[in-house]
């Protein structure tokens, strides 16, 4: 089979994971390195990645988090932040994500260009910049879920938390960055739950 369909098999939102079973340091840093590799809308990559393992930290995370047990029976919690502000054409931050493509000032200025029609025409109008960057992020989360499963972790996406609180448990008020999504990575307990898909001709068409 498809190693990538043999993975995306395997995963599914795990519920109940193994409390005390670690993840191995290199396959955990394997994984994060495959959401670092994510793509990103003009290269400008739009986030960060939180790896929290510290016991005391997930326990003060969890109540943000709807109470879920995954936060703290995992072996580890992603919260992948998503930047905001610093993303606005003009910003620091974008002049310097254009720069390092080794651009000459015509170029820049091109490019510059580019981005701040982009984000006037097409972004603004529908999204804050902190929803535009998450939706890059949730490519950096879909990156991880596939990863993990492909060498054996479970995972479970969540998006159940108070943003506010767990901003505030992580102390993001003073940065450039906002909670988007969180993850926790371990190993399953026992029997998952089943899968529900809808039939794949009524979900996928081809024209
Ligand atoms: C963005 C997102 C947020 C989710 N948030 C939660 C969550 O907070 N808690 C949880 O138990 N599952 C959460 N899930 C898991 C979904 O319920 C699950 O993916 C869906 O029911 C399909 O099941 P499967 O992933 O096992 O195939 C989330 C999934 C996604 C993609």
């Amino acid at each position: 089979m498809n190693p990538v369909l043999e993975a995306l098999n395997f995963r599914h939102a795990c519920k109940q994971f193994e409390p005390g079973r670690e993840i191995p340091e290199e396959t955990l840093r394997e994984i994060m390195a495959c959401a670092h590799l994510s793509p990103s809308s003009f290269g400008l990559e739009p986030w960060k990645f939180l790896v929290i393992r510290d016991d005391a930290l997930r326990q003060r995370l969890r109540p943000a988090c709807w109470n879920q047990a995954q936060i703290t029976d995992s072996s580890a919690v992603v919260v992948i932040l998503a930047r905001s502000e610093t993303l606005k054409a003009g910003q620091e931050y974008v002049r310097q994500g254009f720069a390092r493509k080794g651009l000459d000032e015509s170029q820049m200025e091109t490019a510059l260009a580019r981005f701040q029609g982009h984000q006037e025409s097409e972004v603004l109008p529908r999204m804050s910049l902190y929803a535009w960057a998450s939706k890059q992020c949730y490519i950096a989360l879909a990156n991880i879920l596939s990863a993990a499963a492909s060498v054996g972790v479970d995972s479970c996406p969540i998006e159940g938390f108070e943003k506010q609180a767990v901003d505030e448990v992580l102390e993001l008020e003073k940065t450039d960055f906002e909670t988007a999504v969180v993850v926790a990575l371990g190993y399953r307990a026992g029997e998952q739950t089943p899968r529900y898909r809808y039939d794949f001709d009524s979900i996928v068409e081809f024209r």
